[in-house]
C-alpha cells in the first residue's frame, strides 16, 4: 500500500481508453497490443486498457492485453451498473493483476442524467462497488466532474466507495475545470475529512482544458494523491488529458522541489511518443514539451554557441532522458544496410532481415529523391511501410496530376480495391482537389472532409511532406497521414488511409463505381 508519506507516485496510462475517445484516435487491435506491450515495458505500473462493454472489439483488445502483461496491472472501465462490471471483469480476469474501474457522475449536472437523486446515487455506488470488490480485489471508483461537485456530497459518496472496498479513488477533473491551488486543496481535504482514507490510494485524473492538466495533477500529488492517470502525449477528448511524458519528467527534473518518484524509464519515452502519434493519427505539435520536434532545437545563434560550450545553459534535460539520439546523423544514398539497421534501431525500429530489405529498398528510393535523409525522413518511412503491409482494402497504385495557371487541374488516379486495379481521370480545382475527386469516383463515398494539412518533415525544396486528413461520416471519424516528396501522392495516400479506416469503422463493402478495371499485367 502507498502511503501519502511515500515518495512514490503510480503512474496509470489510459491512453487506450479516454486517449482513444479522442474522436478520429481509434487504433486497431494490432495497434493496442503494441502500445500495451510499450507501456508494460517502460514501466507504467496501471494501464486501462479500455472500456469492454463498449464494443466486441474494445472488450477483444482488453482481454487480449491482459494476457500480454508481464508487470502492469491491466483496467477495464465500467459504468455503474452489473452488466457493465461483470464485462469489465471477463475481460481483465486474465491479468496477473487485474483491476475494474467503476464510475458515475456525481456532479448535479452528471446526476440529473440517470435522474437519480442523490440518495438513489448513493445506493447505486455502494451496490455496484460491493459488486466490483465480489469480483475482483482491486477496484477504483471515479465520481466523475468530482471537481464541480457540491464538497458536502463528494465526501459522502467517497466514503461510501470506500465502505463498499474501493482501494483507489480518483478524483477527475472531466471538464479541466480546476486550477492547481484548488486541485491540492481538494485532494488533501478529502484525505482528511473522510473516513477510512489511511488505507486508500488517491488519484488524480485531469483533463487539458485550460492547459492545466499537469500542473493541477502535480499539485494533488502535493496534497497527497499517489497516483496520476495520463496519456502518452497527452491525447484524450477536446484538450486532452494529463501528458504522461510531462508528469514523469516534471518529478525527475524538479525532483529538488517535488521530491516523488516514478518507476518509468524515461529513456523510452520517445519511441512511444512516435508511435501514439502514428496510430493514432494525431501528430504531436512541433512546440510541445519533451516529445515535441523542437523540444530539444537549438535555433538562435546565442542558444547554440551556449549549449556548444555548456549544454546546461539552455538545456534543463538531455535528449538522451527521453530517448532522443544527440546526433541526427544523416543517411543518404551511400549508407548501407549496417547504417540503416543502427539508424533505425536507436529511432526505436528493431528489425527482422526481411524487413529491413524491404525497408532498404524505400530508403534507397528515398534517398535518390532527396540528398540527405533525416531521422524524421526515416520514421515517415517507417509509417508508410506499417500502413502499406497492413493489407488494406484501398491501395493508391498510380497517380499522375496536370496542374499549373492553366484550368481545369486533373489527376489520372489507379487505386488497388479489394484486389482489383481500377483507373480514372478526375478534374479539380487544383491537383488536390483533382485527386480526392478521382478517389470519390473510383470510390463513391459520403465521407466529409474535416481536415487536410501539410507540414514538411524536414527543410528544403526537397523535403517530404507530411499530409494528415481526417474524414467524417454519420459521426464516425477516421485519420489518416503518409508522406512523400510530391505532396499530391502524400495527399492521395493520406486520403486513402483515413478511408480504409472509417470503412473499417463503418463496417462497409466497396460499392459499385462506373470506372474502368485496368490490368499492370497487360501493360507489360
Ligand atoms: O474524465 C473523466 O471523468 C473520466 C472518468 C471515466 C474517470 O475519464
Ligand atoms: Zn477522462
Amino acid at each position: 500500500m502507498i502511503s501519502t508519506d511515500s515518495d512514490r507516485v503510480l503512474i496509470f496510462d489510459t491512453t487506450l481508453r479516454d486517449g482513444e475517445q479522442s474522436p478520429g484516435a481509434t487504433m486497431t487491435h494490432e495497434e493496442k497490443l503494441e502500445i500495451a506491450q510499450l507501456l508494460d515495458e517502460m514501466g507504467v505500473d496501471i494501464i486501462e486498457a479500455g472500456f469492454p462493454i463498449a464494443s466486441e472489439g474494445d472488450f477483444a483488445a482488453v482481454s487480449e492485453i491482459a494476457k500480454q502483461a508481464q508487470n502492469a496491472t491491466i483496467c477495464g472501465l465500467a459504468r455503474a451498473n452489473f452488466k457493465d462490471i461483470d464485462r469489465c471483469w471477463e475481460a481483465v480476469k486474465h491479468a496477473r493483476s487485474p483491476r475494474i474501474h467503476t464510475f458515475i457522475g456525481t456532479s448535479p449536472l452528471h446526476r440529473a442524467i440517470p435522474n437519480l437523486n442523490k440518495e438513489q446515487m448513493e445506493e447505486r455506488i455502494h451496490e455496484t462497488v460491493t459488486h466490483a470488490r465480489n469480483l475482483c480485489d482491486n477496484v477504483q471508483w471515479s465520481p466523475m466532474d468530482a471537481t464541480r461537485t457540491e464538497w458536502d456530497y463528494l465526501k459522502r459518496v467517497v466514503e461510501i466507495a470506500i465502505k463498499a472496498g474501493a482501494s483507489t479513488i480518483n478524483i477527475p477533473d472531466t471538464v479541466g475545470y480546476t486550477a492547481p491551488v484548488e486541485s491540492a486543496d481538494l485532494i488533501r481535504r478529502l484525505i482528511a475529512e473522510v473516513p477510512g482514507t489511511e488505507d486508500v490510494i488517491f488519484a488524480t485524473h485531469c483533463h487539458n482544458d485550460l492547459g492545466m492538466a499537469t500542473a493541477n495533477s502535480l499539485a494533488a500529488v502535493a496534497g497527497g494523491a499517489r497516483q496520476v492517470e495520463c496519456t502518452i502525449n497527452g491525447l484524450g477528448e477536446r484538450a486532452g488529458n494529463t501528458a504522461l511524458e510531462e508528469i514523469v519528467m516534471a518529478l525527475k527534473v524538479r525532483h529538488d522541489i517535488m521530491p516523488w518518484s516514478t518507476g518509468v524509464d524515461t529513456t523510452k519515452i520517445m519511441n512511444i511518443s512516435r508511435r501514439v502519434a502514428t496510430v493514432s493519427g494525431f501528430s504531436v505539435q512541433y512546440n510541445k514539451a519533451i516529445v515535441g520536434k523542437n523540444a530539444f532545437a537549438h535555433e538562435s545563434g546565442i542558444h547554440q554557441d551556449g549549449m556548444l560550450k555548456n549544454a546546461e545553459t539552455f538545456e534543463i534535460m538531455r535528449p538522451s532522458d527521453v530517448g532522443l539520439s544527440e546526433t541526427n546523423i544523416v543517411m543518404g544514398k551511400h549508407s548501407g544496410r549496417a547504417a540503416l539497421r543502427s539508424k533505425l534501431k536507436n529511432l526505436g525500429f528493431d528489425l527482422a532481415d526481411n524487413q529491413l530489405n524491404d525497408v532498404f529498398v524505400r530508403f534507397k528510393a528515398l534517398a535518390d529523391r532527396k540528398k540527405e535523409v533525416f531521422d524524421d525522413d526515416l520514421i515517415a518511412l517507417m509509417r508508410d511501410t506499417e500502413v502499406e503491409h497492413s493489407n488494406e482494402r484501398i491501395q493508391v497504385r498510380f497517380l499522375r496530376v496536370i496542374c499549373g495557371t492553366e484550368a481545369p487541374q486533373s489527376a489520372d488516379l489507379t487505386l488497388t480495391i479489394d484486389g482489383e486495379d481500377k483507373q480514372v481521370t478526375a478534374t479539380g480545382d487544383g491537383p488536390v482537389d483533382a485527386t480526392f475527386n478521382a478517389v470519390k469516383k473510383l470510390f463513391p463515398h459520403d465521407a466529409h472532409l474535416q481536415l487536410y494539412q501539410i507540414n514538411a518533415v524536414t527543410e528544403g525544396t526537397d523535403a517530404q511532406a507530411t499530409v494528415h486528413v481526417r474524414l467524417e461520416q454519420d459521426g464516425r471519424i477516421a485519420t489518416g497521414q503518409a508522406s512523400d516528396t510530391d505532396t499530391v501522392v502524400a495527399s492521395a495516400k493520406a486520403y486513402v488511409t483515413a478511408l480504409n479506416r472509417l470503412l473499417v469503422r463503418l463496417g462497409k463493402t466497396a460499392p459499385d463505381a462506373d470506372v474502368k478495371a485496368v490490368s499492370y499485367k497487360d501493360a507489360g
